[in-house]
């Protein structure tokens, strides 16, 4: 019989992930002998907890909140994304040695390349400026788009962001979350990488009836699957994209680095985790 491949996910709460349905459903469609589990991990230990993981033989782990920034500091290599994201969602474990990535920006774009269009030379408003907006940079730079309004209730974050992602060929405008629709005639893509929307959170008061015709509209908030934004962008005749796609494709190049195997992202595994967040 071949080993058990070892894998999970690890952070604090660690109780909702949806991490584990996905991988075990790619698992079950190869016929990997594999195991993906939850690990909670209780801030302060985390280091030692994963230094315990590579001594266990696991292949490797996704970290989530509030771990991704420890992730990263006690890498032995670094991928670009990570580096510049500043955090790792993706940890893979090869002759004792951490190997970090962050896989959200690749979910994101993978997503939103989904839809077909090419985005080079775009211009996209994107509210927020916490770890979800950085990965989201990172991405709409990646595709070639020339332009960036960064609306955020704090400004001063929405600066920060700017200056470090923009380039000569990639510019940042911060601004203000108030005055954002000023911005949305311009707009060929809107996402919101803020929590406003999600359940239990305040709303995220946006009209979108200046925005720009055939501009799309993504939401990371994946609860619920169709926000008030998402609502209000159909109605207007706007294209739409929900946070499911986005954490469905960060998982491929976990699964394809500890697994061996190229997983894809269909519509049944969409329905299966529809169908759980439904329940819970
Ligand atoms: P994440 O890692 O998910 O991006 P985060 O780093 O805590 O989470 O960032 C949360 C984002 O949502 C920030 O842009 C935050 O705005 P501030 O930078 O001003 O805090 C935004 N956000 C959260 N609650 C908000 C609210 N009630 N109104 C406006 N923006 C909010």
């Amino acid at each position: 019989m071949t080993k058990t491949i070892k894998a999970g996910v690890v952070g604090w709460p660690i109780a909702h992930s949806r991490s584990p349905l996905i991988h075990e459903s790619w698992l079950k469609s190869f016929g990997i002998n594999g195991t993906y589990e939850k690990i909670a991990i209780e801030p302060g230990t985390f280091e030692a907890r994963i230094r315990e993981l590579v001594d266990q033989d696991f292949a490797g782990v996704n970290v989530t909140i509030p771990h991704k920034e420890a992730a990263l500091a006690l890498a032995d290599e670094k991928d670009a994304a990570a580096l510049a994201i500043g955090a790792a969602n993706t940890l893979v474990f090869k002759e004792g040695k951490v190997l970090a990535s962050n896989t959200d920006a690749f979910g994101f774009t993978e997503h939103l390349k989904s839809k077909g269009k090419d985005w080079a030379g775009k211009r996209a408003l994107v509210i927020g400026a916490g770890g979800a907006a950085r990965a989201v940079l990172f991405g709409l730079r990646e595709l070639g788009l020339s332009h960036v309004d960064l609306a955020n209730r704090t400004v001063d974050k929405a600066r920060v962001l700017a200056t470090h992602f923009a380039t000569d060929t990639f510019t940042i405008t911060p601004l203000d979350l108030v005055d954002m629709a000023s911005f949305l005639g311009k707009a060929d893509l809107v996402v919101n990488t803020t929590s406003l929307g999600m359940v239990s959170q305040p709303p995220l008061e946006i009209s979108l009836e200046g925005l720009k015709p055939g501009a799309l509209v993504y939401d990371l908030v994946y609860v619920p699957l169709e926000t008030e934004m998402l609502k209000q962008a159909k109605a207007l005749g706007h294209d739409t994209l929900d946070g499911l796609g986005m954490l469905l494709h960060q998982a491929r190049p976990g699964f394809e680095a500890w697994f061996g195997a190229v997983p894809e992202v269909t519509e049944d595994l969409r329905l299966r985790i529809i169908d759980d967040l439904k329940e819970h």
